[in-house]
């Protein structure tokens, strides 16, 4: 049954502020459903839950198969850790031998339905997709792997399989850190080189550069298709048959996506030649603070783990040079962390949740937390939306789209991970502000086509995008669930 099926059927008027009290049980239900349950390849918390479209009788996911961020941020977070434990196995076992991991594990037993595009086969058009194993994509996400795996680890009842769990994926996810600073780190800080990568894939701070790409060709779309075609890949997206178009990155986007997938295949993926050369190679804020965390959850673990001093030694050296250069991105003027292009080594000024999540890194200087607390503060004061904190600020007015993915919706994630970062600077109304915010808007959105939705719209509180999304349920979890 889904678990929409199970969630209350009325949708409470957006003037009252209600908090459900059975939210907890809600959100521990919405993440049983969206286990997947067929084939061999079962038991892992698929990234959405599944949706019926008028006129079929077969459910489809939005997200069928494990995201890398999703899967930790769920594993840290999700109140029944024999799942997550399952759930991180899993995800690790996909780990190619030099340490990479890809930003989704599919699985390779349902992708004859065709439930998401584009197929993995675009990551490997000139070998094909290997015969048999994990079959992964070939670009990395937001590196939350050690932070997530830190939450876990410390609710895990002490025992054997805890410490023997817990040893062997601080391995893995050790490996690949040293993979990220041997192979995607420059001058210290994370390069992003696709979209997707990045997590908020059509964030408006991207627009330029996808201008510029496509400055040099004529007709992407056409390019895009028939090199597709030539794999025999149809070039037809499944998202906008599940969720409204307005709600999704545009068509000229996906060209994008597709395109540097298209040149990376071209450079047989080689990292150092994608660092160098490739027309969309960026740092960012958000993806450098998650890296950030995550080396300091690994010390934590190495510690707990009594790992050698060379180990902890190392992750400490990343960590300060991670952080060190973090400051690179802070805008003196604006007074936030911005995105870097590096193509032209400017930073790209439009102000969007990511330059707030170097609060969760904890590792920037008070003053500029006291700063970036002052720019939520702001939005607050504004009027111009009602819940806070949209992924793109409404007075970025040229771009913010309330409606559209990461162009202006508030995402519960983020929110959470700059809550956090709010705590920790001793800004405890800002973020219980933006916990209440999350709670009321997850709460009046709780309907008969599900809950606990991908983003919400930050001036009227539609939820948007999948309706039952797995780490918004997990990010209930912690909320209700953190001092
Ligand atoms: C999607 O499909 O929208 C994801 O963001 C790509 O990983």
């Amino acid at each position: 049954m889904l678990a929409a099926q199970k969630l209350v059927k009325s949708k409470p008027a957006l003037t009252q502020i209600h908090i459900l009290p059975n939210l907890s049980s809600l959100a521990t239900q919405t993440l049983k459903d969206n286990i997947f349950t067929e084939g061999k390849d079962c038991n892992y918390t698929a990234a959405s839950g599944k949706m019926l479209l008028d006129g079929e009788s077969q459910p489809r996911f939005l997200y069928p198969f494990q995201w890398l961020w999703d899967t930790f941020f769920i594993a840290g977070w999700s109140s029944n850790t024999d799942q997550s434990v399952v759930d991180v196995t899993k995800f690790l076992a996909s780990q190619t031998d030099d340490g990479f991991m890809g930003h989704i594990r599919y699985n390779r037993e349902i992708l004859a339905r065709k439930e998401y595009f584009p197929p993995p086969e675009v990551y490997y058009e000139k070998e094909g997709l290997p015969q048999t194993g994990e079959v992964i994509s070939k670009i990395t996400q937001p590196p939350n792997a050690g932070y997530g795996l830190l939450e876990l680890v410390k609710r895990l009842p002490e025992s054997t399989e805890k410490t023997l769990f817990a040893k062997y994926a601080f391995d893995k996810v050790y490996l690949y850190h040293k993979y990220i600073y041997e192979n995607l780190v420059r001058d210290g800080l994370f390069v992003t080189t696709h979209p997707w990568e990045s997590g908020d894939d059509n964030s408006p701070k991207w627009d330029g550069i996808y201008n510029r790409i496509r400055e040099g060709q004529e007709d992407m779309h056409t390019f895009v298709g028939e090199w597709l075609g030539k794999m025999g890949i149809a070039y037809e997206r499944v998202d906008i048959k599940l969720i409204h178009h307005t709600q999704r990155p545009v068509h000229p986007d996906y060209d994008i996506y597709l395109y540097l997938i298209y040149l990376y295949n071209r450079w047989n993926w080689n990292r150092a030649t994608i660092l160098e050369k490739s027309p969309f190679r960026v740092t960012d804020p958000m993806t450098n603070s998650i890296l950030i965390r995550s080396n300091l959850a690994l010390i934590e673990l190495a510690e707990t783990l009594n790992e050698s001093q060379e180990i902890i030694e190392q992750l400490k050296r990343w960590a300060e040079i991670t952080t060190m250069e973090l400051d690179s991105l802070w805008d003196k003027q604006e007074k936030i962390y911005f995105a870097k292009d590096l193509v032209t080594g400017e930073l790209i000024k439009i102000k969007t949740v990511s330059g707030l999540m170097p609060l969760f890194s904890t590792v920037i200087p008070q003053e500029n937390a006291d700063q970036l607390a002052h720019h939520i503060d702001l939005i607050t004061k504004s009027g111009l939306v009602r819940y806070i904190v949209p992924s793109t600020f409404p007075s970025e007015t040229s771009c913010f789209e309330p409606d559209r993915y990461w162009r202006g919706p508030v995402w519960i994630i983020t929110n959470e991970l700059v809550a956090e970062g709010l705590n920790h600077y001793g800004y405890k109304d800002c973020a219980d502000k933006i916990r209440m915010d999350n709670l009321e808007l997850i709460s009046n959105t709780l309907n008969d086509r599900g809950g606990f939705y991908e983003y919400y719209n930050p001036i009227n509180g539609k939820g948007l995008g999948s309706p039952l999304q797995s780490w918004t349920a997990a990010a209930v979890l912690k909320m209700i669930t953190t001092p």
